[in-house]
C-alpha cells in the first residue's frame, strides 16, 4: 500500500455521510470574488480546486440567505433566497454543479428556531397586533406587569424577552433581532418542510440543522422557570426550552422528506451542551442520521480527558444507531490549536467568554498540538467536520480591537464576552497582496500581518506544512477508514492516547513531555517527524501493524 496514493474517483452514494469529511465554509470569510470585503458564493466556487485537492467529501455552507446580519447570517429574512451580498440563486446552482462535478457534496444550514425580525412573518406579526393569527407564528405573551413573562435567558446575554410597542413581549433565545418561532403552529412546520424541498430540489445533498434541540418548547401557561443555563451540563429533557421530547416528531417528518429523494438527503443536528445518550437520539436513522458531537471541543490537552470523551461518545452513539461525528473547530469555537495550547486548568472556551484579555499562548506549541489532535480525530470511526482555515493551521485571532468586533454577544453581554470573531477572520490565500488574496477590497475583519506565511500559496508543496499534512491525511483516510465503529484501546502508558481500528490502523498521540517509542512496522503519517522510532511530544502518528 502506498500511503499517499490519490483517492479513487467514485465514492459510494448510500450513506456517504457516515464516514465523510465535511468542511465548513463560513461564506463571509472564505473568499471574496467582487472586492466588497465580504466573502461570497462565487468566492467558494473559485476555490473548489483547493477543496478538491484537500480531499474533503462535502462542504457545509453556513447561512448565505437574505439576512440583515444581526448574527452573522443566522438571522434569516428569507430562507429561500441568497443574500445579494453573497450572490444569487443562479450562482448557488453553479456552485452546486461545479462541486458535484468534483464529487464534492453540498450541505446547507437550516435555521428553524428563529427568523430575522425582518422576515415578512415577523413584520406581519408586529403590524397585526395582539391576539392575531400572525403573532401566533411566534411566541408573543403578555408580561407580568412591567416584567417579562418569564425568567428565560438569551444565549447571548440578558433576558430572552423583548417588549413591542403595544406592550406585549416576544421570546428570542438569541438576539432581539432573532424572534423564536412557535413550533406548535402547523404553518411553521409546513414552511420548513417546503424549505427543505426547495433546497433538495436544487440538488443540495444534506442539511445542517441549527439549534435542533430548541424548536419545541414547553409553552403551557404559566410558563415554567428555566433552570440554570449551563453550557457545560448535559441536557436531560427537563428544561422548558431545550431538548423537549416533542422535537423528535418534527425530525421524523423531516426524514420522510429526505427519503423522498434518491439518494436520501442527509442531515446533521446541532445541539449545544456536552454530548450524552439523549444527544444521539437526533441521529436515529428515523430522524436526522447525524448529530454534532462536540466532546472533543471540551477537552484540554490531556490524555485522560480525550480518552474519556471518546469512550463516552462511542457508548452513547451505539444506543441510537445513527452516525458518529467529531468536531474540533467551527465558526462558534476558539480555533482548536489555540485552545489546546491553553493550560489544562483553563476552560477551553475561556477566550469566547473573556472580555478580550486572551491568555498568552505559544504559537509553536499550538501548531503542534492542533495537528496532532487533527490526526487523532481523523483516525476515529465516523464522520469528521473541519472548519475552514484549520488546514492552514490558523490560530485564533485574539487581539481584535473592540471596534472590529461583530459578534452580537459583545454588545448583549455589556462588553464582558468577546465572542466568536476570532475564528471568523477571512482566510489568507496568497503570501502577499490585499487581504492576502481574500479579495481585492480588503477584509471585513482585520487579518494579522503575519498571515501571508500561513496562506495556501505559502504552504502548497511545502513538506511538513499544515496544509500538506491535512492533504496527505485526508487522502490516506479515504483508503483506511472502515465502517466498523469499534476502537480497541491500547495501553501505551501515561499520557499516551493509542487506539487501533478493525483493519489494524492505529493512531498514537503523545501528550507527555517526552518522546515515546512507536512500535509498528509501518508509520503512515505523523504530525511531527519521528526520530529513530521516537514520536516527539505533542505529536501524533498513524501506523499499521500489518
Ligand atoms: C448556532 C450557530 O452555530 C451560531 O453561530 C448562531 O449564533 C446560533 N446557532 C443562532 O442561530
Amino acid at each position: 500500500m502506498t500511503p499517499f496514493e490519490a483517492p479513487s474517483a467514485a465514492r459510494p452514494v448510500v450513506g456517504w455521510w457516515r464516514d465523510a469529511v465535511v468542511y465548513e465554509v463560513y461564506p463571509r470569510s472564505f473568499a471574496d470574488s467582487n472586492g466588497d470585503g465580504v466573502g461570497d458564493l462565487e468566492g467558494v466556487r473559485h476555490h473548489l480546486d483547493h477543496l478538491d485537492a484537500l480531499g474533503i467529501d462535502a462542504i457545509w455552507l453556513s447561512p448565505f440567505y437574505m439576512s440583515p446580519l444581526a448574527d452573522g447570517g443566522y438571522d434569516v429574512a428569507d430562507h429561500r433566497d441568497v443574500d445579494p451580498l453573497l450572490g444569487t440563486l443562479d450562482g448557488f446552482d453553479a456552485l452546486v454543479a461545479d462541486a458535484h462535478a468534483r464529487q464534492i457534496r453540498i450541505i446547507v444550514d437550516i435555521v428553524a428556531n428563529h427568523t430575522s425580525d425582518r422576515h415578512p412573518w415577523f413584520q406581519d406579526a408586529l403590524a397585526a397586533g395582539r391576539g392575531s393569527a400572525a403573532r401566533d407564528r411566534y411566541i408573543f405573551r403578555d408580561g407580568d406587569g412591567e416584567r417579562p413573562p418569564s425568567d428565560w435567558r438569551s444565549h447571548f446575554g440578558g433576558g430572552a424577552w423583548q417588549r413591542v410597542a403595544d406592550g406585549q413581549w416576544y421570546c428570542h433565545l438569541f438576539t432581539r433581532e432573532q424572534p423564536d418561532l412557535n413550533w406548535d403552529h402547523d404553518e411553521v412546520r409546513q414552511y420548513f418542510l417546503d424549505t427543505l424541498r426547495f433546497w433538495a430540489d436544487r440538488g443540495v445533498d444534506g442539511f445542517r440543522v441549527d439549534m435542533a434541540h430548541t424548536l419545541v418548547k414547553d409553552l403551557a401557561a404559566p410558563l415554567r422557570s428555566q433552570p440554570d443555563l449551563d453550557l457545560h451540563l448535559p441536557l436531560d429533557g427537563s428544561d422548558p426550552l431545550y431538548d423537549r421530547d416533542g422535537v423528535h416528531v418534527v425530525y421524523e417528518g423531516w426524514r420522510r422528506v429526505f427519503d423522498e429523494y434518491d439518494p436520501p438527503r442527509a442531515a446533521v443536528a446541532e445541539t449545544w451542551y456536552p454530548t450524552n445518550a439523549r444527544t444521539y437520539l437526533y441521529a436515529r436513522p428515523s430522524e436526522l442520521g447525524q448529530v454534532f458531537d462536540f466532546s472533543l471541543q471540551q477537552c484540554a490537552w490531556d490524555r485522560d480527558q480525550f480518552v474519556a470523551a471518546i469512550r463516552r461518545s462511542l457508548d452513547d452513539h451505539r444506543i441510537a444507531g445513527g452516525g458518529l461525528t467529531w468536531v474540533l473547530s467551527s465558526h462558534d469555537a476558539v480555533r482548536h490549536p489555540s485552545r489546546l495550547a491553553l493550560p489544562v486548568a483553563v476552560r477551553p472556551d475561556a477566550w469566547l467568554l473573556s472580555n478580550g484579555t486572551a491568555p498568552h499562548i505559544d504559537p509553536q506549541l499550538a501548531a503542534r498540538r492542533g495537528r496532532a489532535a487533527t490526526l487523532m480525530m481523523l483516525a476515529l470511526p465516523g464522520s469528521a467536520y473541519l472548519y475552514q482555515g484549520e488546514e492552514l493551521g490558523l490560530l485564533e485571532v485574539a487581539d481584535l480591537s473592540p471596534s472590529s468586533v461583530h459578534d452580537p454577544t459583545w454588545e448583549r453581554s455589556g462588553h464582558t464576552v468577546r465572542g466568536r470573531d476570532g475564528c471568523r477572520v477571512p482566510l489568507p490565500w496568497t503570501r502577499a497582496g490585499t487581504s492576502f488574496g481574500f479579495g481585492a477590497g480588503g477584509s471585513w475583519l482585520p487579518q494579522p500581518a503575519t498571515w501571508g506565511a500561513c496562506s495556501v500559496e505559502a504552504q502548497t508543496g511545502v513538506i511538513g506544512s499544515s496544509l500538506e499534512m491535512y492533504r496527505a491525511a485526508l487522502h490516506l483516510r479515504r483508503r483506511l477508514q472502515v465502517a466498523d465503529d469499534e476502537v480497541e484501546w491500547q495501553d501505551s502508558g501515561v499520557g499516551i492516547v493509542h487506539f487501533r481500528r478493525a483493519n489494524g490502523w492505529e493512531c498514537i498521540v503523545n501528550m507527555t513531555a517526552e518522546p515515546v517509542r512507536v512500535a509498528a512496522s509501518q508509520v503512515l503519517i505523523s504530525s511531527r517527524r519521528l526520530d529513530g522510532g521516537l514520536l516527539p511530544c505533542d505529536a501524533a502518528a498513524w501506523t499499521h501493524a500489518g
